[in-house]
């Protein structure tokens, strides 16, 4: 019988991960099935351990089931505890559950394959939940000039700052508090989903910045219509939604897909 993986989430209707898991094994002869699950939203834990007992091997975790899946890990990485969030479990040998992350990771390799402005670059990142927790380590250790959160709610933002502020010099405060031009901009918040966007000042981007979303989907989102308005290239987050699932094949197979031949897949034209 192949090893089985999924990923959980509630909803998962629309979830790109199977088709870019079963492309991944395809291209690297692995025999495995990978499906999407809608754990209820009241019993994650149930959900994973009835997946186990399946022969269930290992599993993406995302909305809104991350911190949860954080909280039930035997094991945790230190980026995992780091982010307090895991998108990735394994099965240990002796039946453990292992939690890591690789959202981080992931945008920071998609950042590198779109030739993003990172070190020594000024660096600003919108939102401060539990999206932007998770790529704070890998993009501090990219070794920016400098990298900002602002957000809505100004203290959430200042909060983060100081935490990660060992890491790297981190300033947050609210979208007002936002001066000077940036390198790269990277939509954290979830404002995307209404079609809204934080209010920013126009001469927000420095020459060839580019502006991030983390968000992906068939139309642009409002954050990156506007930054194409005023003069950033723009990336939606597809292509971090294939590297971070190339690293948790890894975390599983020990086996590293070509993730451009699937990128390719996915959005042709592009
Ligand atoms: P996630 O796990 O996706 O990060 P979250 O932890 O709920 O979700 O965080 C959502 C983020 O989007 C927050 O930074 C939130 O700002 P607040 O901390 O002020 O709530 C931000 N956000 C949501 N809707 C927004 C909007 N319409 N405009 C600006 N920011 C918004």
């Amino acid at each position: 019988m192949s090893d089985r993986y999924c990923v959980f989430g509630h909803p998962i209707g629309h979830s790109r991960s199977p088709q870019i898991h079963a492309a991944f094994a395809e291209q690297t002869g692995q025999a495995l099935t990978y499906e999407a699950i809608e754990a209820p939203l009241d019993d994650f834990a149930g959900a994973w351990h009835r997946f186990i007992a399946s022969g269930g091997r290992g599993a993406n975790v995302t909305v809104p089931f991350k911190e949860e899946a954080c909280r039930l890990s035997d094991v945790l990485s230190p980026r995992a505890r780091r982010a307090g969030a895991v998108n990735t479990l394994v099965l240990g040998n002796n039946g453990e559950t292992c939690g890591d992350t690789t959202d981080g990771i992931g945008l920071v390799r998609d950042l590198q394959y779109q030739a993003a402005p990172l070190e020594k670059a000024r660096i600003l990142v919108l939102g401060a939940g539990g999206a932007v927790r998770g790529i704070l380590e890998p993009l501090l250790g990219a070794r920016p000039a400098t990298l900002m959160i602002a957000n809505r709610t100004a203290e959430k933002a200042r909060r983060l700052a100081r935490e990660f502020f060992d890491l790297g010099e981190t300033t947050g405060g609210g979208f007002d508090e936002v001066v000077g031009t940036f390198d790269l901009v990277i939509n954290g918040t979830s404002a995307s989903l209404g079609g809204e966007i934080p209010p920013l000042p126009d001469d927000l981007f420095a020459d060839d910045a580019l502006a991030y979303d983390m968000m992906y989907g068939d139309e642009p989102t409002a954050f990156l219509a506007w930054s194409g308005e005023h003069g950033a290239r723009t990336a939606d987050g597809l292509g971090m939604l294939v590297e971070q699932a190339a690293e948790s094949f890894f975390l599983w197979r020990n086996v590293r897909p070509d993730t451009a031949a699937v990128r390719k897949r996915l959005r042709p034209e592009r």
